[in-house]
């Protein structure tokens, strides 16, 4: 795709996404997160038929570390990506941000039980609080869907260290539209489900619609790439799992050529 068309139409992408979807984002969200934040982690082992672990070990196998490493885990809600990688690395030095005070709190009492300390920064995430150039590296998971990404993606880079890299996990729009039907089906069938089992409350029943549109109108593994080149992002590679139903992401800043 040339440079030019394909600005074009990521600007008309993401900006079809925030007018679509901002009302839930600006509105909704945060009160959904806190309804849910007791039981959002055994809620994704249901959801995915016990394969999160999978998922998130997949996730990990991409990542680079050293001893000594300060990570900034963007959108860290309970502390999943944090823990896990505080376990592989125990000398590493993780700021978690979120704006969910509930996800965030049980995220710290997570750590705390395995004897982990993860600073916890309660903030909107389009703005990152941080210095230029101050993090080795960068995680996101589960949650570029609910974000303006060009915003996200840009504050990214700014923290991140010349040499640094950029870790991003999501549920993408798969390459094979029968795959997606079939996903978003089950996955609607599921959110139901796991809102009877565990009795989630009038707000997250609210968002169902949400979450299966969010989804189905997010990026493909490919185009995910693209844009990460797009914004500024160097060595850009991914994998998938599930015909591209999640996709595992790393792209590195590197110096500007003086
Ligand atoms: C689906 S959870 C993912 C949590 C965690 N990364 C994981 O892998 O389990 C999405 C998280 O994004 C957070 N979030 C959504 N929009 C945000 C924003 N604009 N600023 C900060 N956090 C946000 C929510 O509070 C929630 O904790």
């Amino acid at each position: 795709m040339a440079n030019g068309k394909q600005a074009t139409q990521f600007s008309a992408h993401e900006h079809y996404r925030e007018s679509a979807f901002k009302q839930v984002w600006r509105d909704d969200l945060d009160s959904v997160f806190a309804d849910i934040a007791s039981y959002y982690d055994s809620a994704n082992y249901v959801a995915s038929l016990g394969l999160f672990g999978w998922f998130r070990d997949t996730f990990l196998s991409t990542i680079d570390l050293r001893p000594g490493y300060k990570a900034l885990d963007v959108c860290a809600g309970t502390n999943a990506t944090g823990i896990a990688l505080l376990e592989r690395q125990p000398d590493l030095q993780i700021i978690a941000i979120d704006r969910n005070q509930e996800m965030q709190k049980v995220g710290r009492e997570r750590a705390e039980r395995k004897g982990f300390h993860i600073e916890s920064v309660i903030d909107d995430v389009h703005k990152l609080p941080f210095p230029d150039n101050h993090f080795d590296l960068v995680t996101i998971q589960y949650a570029s869907r609910h974000l303006r990404l060009f915003d996200v993606f840009s504050e990214i880079l700014r923290v991140l260290k010349p040499g640094g890299f950029f870790y991003h996990a999501d549920m993408l729009r798969p390459r094979n539209r029968l795959v997606g039907k079939l996903h978003y089906t089950y996955l609607g069938a599921c959110l139901t489900l796991t809102a009877k089992i565990f009795g989630s409350g009038r707000k997250a029943l609210d968002c169902r619609d949400y979450f299966l549109e969010v989804l189905s109108n997010f990026y493909s593994a490919e185009e995910l790439s693209e844009l990460l080149r797009h914004l500024g992002f160097a060595n850009v590679t991914h994998k998938t799992l599930l015909g591209g139903l999640l996709g595992f992401h790393k792209a590195q800043k590197v110096s500007p050529v003086s």
